[in-house]
């Protein structure tokens, strides 16, 4: 059985998905989620994950928070470390020490958007649709190699949280489905 750590920094709705298609879904036989990691204490996604019952681990502020990161990842030993609304920038010693075993989710084509707040992005481009980019993570910001994108129809849509509402049912299912697909490709 596959490995899989999940990092957060937030409200962990995709968490929430990613683990009922473990529990349930079309994850389920394909991994376990070993632990959800946060580098904020107060992550609302710590209580969704602990209500699963998947350990959880926290490093916030301290002046080593990388070098205590690659330690606590190294000792998982993951198949697959997936970011899921973890909102820091990886420092190269992370990303070299888990070559193409580290994906992200992001709001929008990475080509176009980089950064944070991808649907207000959109919302205030008028945009007709935006593209759900799932990635490797490599060193630089939102840059890695393209998994997959999946287009999320705004049309009509008259408000940021009704595109955020959209964009986020897009993101639940497709997360795990490129999560299942990574997987089946790792030995
Ligand atoms: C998601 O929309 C995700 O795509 C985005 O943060 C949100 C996290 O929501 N990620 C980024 O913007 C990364 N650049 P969640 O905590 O409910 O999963």
């Amino acid at each position: 059985m596959k490995k899989i750590v999940i990092m957060i920094s937030g409200r962990g709705s995709n968490l929430v998905a990613i683990a009922e298609n473990v529990n349930n879904g079309i994850l389920q036989g394909e991994c376990i989620i070993q632990a959800v990691f946060s580098n904020k204490r107060n992550a609302a996604g710590l209580q969704k994950a602990e209500q699963f019952g998947i350990p959880t681990h926290v490093i916030s502020k301290t002046g080593n928070y990388n070098f205590h990161l690659l330690d606590w990842l190294r000792s998982k030993n993951p198949d697959l470390i997936i970011l899921a609304g973890y909102m820091k920038i990886l420092p190269a010693e992370i990303v070299r020490a888990f070559p193409q075993k580290i994906i992200n989710i992001h709001p929008a084509d990475t080509k176009e958007h980089q950064g944070l707040n991808g649907y207000k992005w959109a919302w205030e481009k008028k945009l007709a649709e935006t593209k759900i980019t799932v990635h490797f993570v490599d060193e630089g910001l939102d840059s890695g190699k393209i998994i997959g994108q999946r287009v999320v129809d705004l049309r009509g849509a008259e408000s940021l949280a009704e595109i955020e509402k959209r964009g986020l049912q897009v993101e639940h299912e497709f997360y795990s489905e490129c999560i299942k697909m990574i997987l089946e490709r790792i030995d």
